[in-house]
């Protein structure tokens, strides 16, 4: 599809000319799991498909949005005067989110704005498409309110919109890989201090493979929010005896050993220990890329995985068969779960010409033990969300 497309049905829904064509990725993460909103170290990258965002202002106070993938909702129509979450609106509050928290942020919003949407990211996938509009929209309320707010700003904001307006208690990763992604690099970023480094993840023969189980998964409704209090529970039990440190990422494995006596539950111990050490193997899986060691990154993508199957409890039989099935074929440098888990994708990493063998085994013994049709994409490292000057565009 080309980006003329879009614009035609810009013109036929809202009987306007576009304005602004903005588009916003989603982002895959190669390490570094359930460790953001515990100040670690996370490896991600943005992706080459996300969705697109067309535009044009109004004169009055109201926002008139459609998406292409919600096409029987129809137009939601709404005003700044009364943003307010509402579950029929479903998608939509993801708009009214960034707009309600750029507003109580202190940017001044005073007119309404037609905007169309499109996503090729699978909805649901763990590919972070709720952070891709949600930072697609920061850039759309920048560039057209001539706002003066930088793009780490915006990914802030947009965190803040998840956490506060649509009540998922997300870490940071997502909305800063959307936003600040750059093309062939993987982002190295401490979620604590976010402070960040590009890493360029361009593997030659080697391509990065995203399997989707087709299982979908509400991050709201899910268990995710319970993993982030057991760890928060944790951090304060070890506070309580003295273990001076602010997050968990900041022991290291043989602190955690000293001090993990006072952890109360069976449970927390656990998910302290995926933790500790999946922010380790973030730093070893960073090292490994350096010295081009691609087959040790491979191990400790697998290792990130058995940890977050038996440790974090995050898997489930969907992620786990994706995951047996790939480190059977041949060419398969490594494979592990990505984002929050609980069903969406898994990430490879497999050699070119094994990638047509892979895709036939895995998805017929998928297919055969879980009983669902896996997908298979194909991702490169691609840019961060903003405004596209190109209008012919591929979509
Ligand atoms: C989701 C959240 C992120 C992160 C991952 C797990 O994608 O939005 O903040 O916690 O899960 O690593």
């Amino acid at each position: 599809m080309k980006i003329q497309k879009l614009k035609e049905k810009f013109e036929e829904i809202f009987n306007e000319k576009v304005e602004g064509t903005f588009f916003s990725p989603g982002r895959v993460n190669l390490i570094g799991e359930h460790i953001d909103y515990n100040g670690g170290k996370v490896f991600p990258c943005a992706l080459t498909f996300g969705t697109y965002g067309l535009v044009s202002k109004r004169e009055d106070k109201k926002f008139r949005v459609y998406s292409i993938n919600f096409e029987k909702v129809g137009v939601i129509e709404f005003d700044l005067s009364k943003i307010e979450y509402k579950k029929e609106d479903d998608w939509a509050n993801y708009i009214k989110g960034m707009i309600d928290r750029f507003e109580k942020n202190g940017y001044k919003i005073d007119k309404g704005l037609n905007i169309l949407f499109y996503g090729n990211i699978p909805n649901g996938a763990g590919l972070s498409s709720s952070a891709s509009i949600e930072v697609l929209m920061g850039v759309i309320l920048k560039e057209e309110y001539n706002l003066d707010i930088s793009m780490i700003e915006i990914v802030k904001i947009a965190q803040e919109s998840e956490n506060k307006f649509i009540g998922v208690n997300c870490g940071i990763m997502d909305q800063f890989a959307v936003g600040m992604g750059k093309k062939n690099k993987a982002i190295l970023l401490d979620c604590e201090s976010l402070e960040y480094d590009y890493a360029p993840f361009e593997l030659g023969d080697i391509s990065i493979v995203l399997v989707n189980t087709n299982k979908r998964r509400g991050l709201g409704d899910s268990k995710y929010n319970e993993r982030r209090a057991s760890c928060e529970k944790a951090l304060k039990e070890l506070r309580e005896e003295g273990v001076k440190i602010t997050n968990l990422c900041e022991l290291t494995p043989d602190e955690y050993e000293r001090c993990k006596q006072f952890i109360k539950t069976k449970e927390s111990l656990k998910r302290v220990e995926h933790v500790v050490n999946e922010n380790e193997r973030v730093k070893k899986a960073v090292e490994a890329l350096n010295r081009n060691d691609i087959k040790e990154f491979g191990k400790l993508m697998i290792d990130s995985h058995n940890s977050l199957r038996d440790l974090y409890e995050v898997t489930g039989k969907e992620l786990d068969t994706l995951v047996e099935e790939s480190l059977k074929c041949e060419g398969v440098i490594g494979a592990r779960m990505t984002g929050a888990g609980f069903g969406g994708c898994i990430v490879s990493l497999i050699k070119n010409d094994k990638i047509d063998s892979y895709i036939e085994n895995v998805k017929r013994e998928y297919k055969n033990k879980v009983g669902l049709e896996a997908e298979f994409y194909i991702a490169t490292p691609g840019k961060g969300a903003r405004k596209l000057g190109d209008e012919n565009e591929n979509i």
